[in-house]
């Protein structure tokens, strides 16, 4: 029986290739719908692409909605440096026949987990919109199964400033509402994100087979690297939101320990840190599973393997 997800994204090269991989795994996971937020981009245009991703897949069908245009108290902040003044530069931008829904992605959220139960939460952006919902009425943590996010730093440090990640740098009060929800976490961090890089022979045996969906992938993780590249010195850019999905559908890819993540959220030069009690040197509760290792070729074979079924 698929599990029911809802992915709430920022696209974003690596969020469009979270949502191809999803989409290319019906038998494990039925979309509930796609909710936008912003975050790498403004929020116009992380829904736009979320729908051009929907058009490349041939899921015009997919129900994608538009969230939070900012975040929860802090004001926004963006990444066009690395992913373009498009967020998916590296794919040619046009407008989407994947219909925009009307309803907010925040009372689709409410709705759905009103009126579904076991619902899988996969955050591959700033959280704003899951903690609006959980904090507008916490009753429907009952109908969330688990949540799978992207976001933090325990031994990589940060990307966005020198202690936080840029996710939950972005909305640190969503991300600790998240963290401390009560219900199963698992965290995708930097610590696994930046083990599994988009190296040329990776995306070279994506772009081999030949279909749109990979060849979109292709352009998007030939532009996507270059950032990374200069700034890390490593041989291509970390893909960084797939490993949620990859988690749900190959969990063996990763190893993970429960401890406890809290977020800072009061100082300036520290906001968004997430403090890993790896070593449970604390009595916090153990509330997130925390990703520390990942098979990458593993994880890159899963990608192209999935990736190639759009051809089929
Ligand atoms: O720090 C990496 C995260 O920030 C990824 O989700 C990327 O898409 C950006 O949202
Ligand atoms: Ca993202």
């Amino acid at each position: 029986m698929p599990r029911k997800v809802i992915i709430d994204c920022d696209p974003g090269q690596d969020d469009a290739v979270a949502l191809f991989l999803a989409m290319a795994s019906p038998g494990e996971l039925d979309i509930l719908g796609v909710t936008t937020v912003a975050g790498n981009v403004p929020l116009a245009l992380t829904q736009r692409n979320a729908r051009m991703m929907c058009d490349i897949a041939g899921r015009r069908d997919m129900r994608v909605f538009a969230g939070c245009e900012r975040p929860l108290r802090r004001d926004p902040i963006t990444a066009e440096y690395i992913h373009g003044a498009t967020g998916i530069d590296g794919v040619d931008v046009f407008e989407p026949e994947t219909p925009l829904q009307e309803q907010h992605a925040v009372d689709f959220i409410v709705d759905t987990l009103r009126n579904e139960v076991s619902v899988t939460l996969i955050p591959t952006g700033p959280m704003t919109n899951f903690a609006a919902a959980i904090e507008r009425e916490p009753s429907i943590l009952e109908s969330v199964e688990q949540i799978v996010s992207m976001g933090g730093a325990m031994r990589e440090g940060g990307n966005r400033s020198p202690s936080a990640e840029f996710n939950i740098l972005a909305d640190p009060h969503a991300a600790e509402i998240v963290y401390d929800c009560g219900r199963p976490v698992t965290a995708m961090g930097l610590d696994v994100t930046h083990r599994v890089l988009s190296t040329r022979e990776r995306v070279a045996r994506i772009r081999e087979l030949g279909n749109d969906v990979a060849m979109a992938t292709a352009g998007m993780l030939s532009f996507f690297h270059r950032y990374d590249t200069k700034k890390y010195g490593s041989e291509g850019a970390p893909l960084h939101d797939p490993c949620t999905v990859a988690w749900l559908l190959e969990p063996g890819l990763f190893e993970t320990r429960r401890c406890n993540v809290s977020v800072e959220t009061e100082s300036e030069l520290t906001i968004g840190h997430t403090a890993v009690d790896f070593w449970h040197v604390t009595d916090r509760p153990h509330n997130v599973d925390w990703a520390y290792t990942v098979d990458a070729d593993g994880f890159y074979d899963l990608l192209v393997e999935r990736v190639a079924r759009f051809g089929d």
